[in-house]
């Protein structure tokens, strides 16, 4: 192959580049894709205000358990809590059910209830207590909270109805614990 038979040779191979790469960005001017102006899924961020440094710094959840309680309503929690009563009694010095008696539960010891069964998931958590934070974390998501915890319940996800059912929980005792601050 000579000098000149290459050059006819990469000379196609070129063109033929150059029709491929043209075609491409043809296409691409007459099917014009456009990036979406909003993304299919939203990024949650804390609402900026006195508190939403803290908030970010934390990653905690947008607005505190607090705040929710501040505003919460015990006799929507009381009504709430029916979808905890199947499995759980709330009076005073009633009996354990599927679940644990929950009378005075907050800052009660975890796993604490005397005479009740616990999975050892909760069991391994014994050395804490029911703080309002835990308690929220737990009834929002139980099988994220405590893995494998043997109450089979999927969690109350909407925000203030899980702090209504908790301000519910703090009235059941003979000295309510104060909420945490806002
Ligand atoms: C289907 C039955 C069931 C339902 C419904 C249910 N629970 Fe439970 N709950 C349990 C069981 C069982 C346990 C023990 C979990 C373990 O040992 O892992 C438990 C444990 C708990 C504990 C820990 C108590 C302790 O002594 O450590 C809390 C708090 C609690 N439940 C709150 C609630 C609330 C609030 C609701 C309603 C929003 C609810 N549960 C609904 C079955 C249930």
């Amino acid at each position: 192959m000579d000098g000149f038979e290459f050059n006819k040779i990469a000379g196609a191979v070129l063109a033929t580049a150059l029709v491929v790469f043209g075609l491409k960005e043809l296409s691409s001017a007459v099917y014009h894709s456009e990036t979406p102006e909003k993304p299919g899924f939203a990024i949650e961020v804390a609402e900026s205000g006195a508190t939403g440094e803290a908030q970010a710094a934390t990653a905690g959840p947008a607005v505190s358990i607090g705040s929710l309680l501040a505003s919460a309503d015990i006799s929507k929690g009381a009504a709430g809590a029916k979808a905890c009563a199947a499995c759980h009694d709330f009076s005073k010095g009633g009996p354990n059910k599927t679940g644990p008696n929950l009378y005075d539960v907050v800052e009660r010891g975890i796993a604490s209830h005397e005479g009740f069964a616990y999975s050892d998931s909760m069991k391994a958590r014994s050395a804490e207590k029911w703080t309002y934070e835990n308690l929220d974390a737990f009834i929002k998501d139980p099988k994220t909270a405590t893995p494998k915890t043997k109450m089979g319940f999927a969690g109350v996800k909407k925000d203030q109805a899980r702090a209504d059912i908790i301000a519910y929980l703090a009235s059941l005792s003979d000295a309510p614990k104060p909420f945490p601050a806002p």
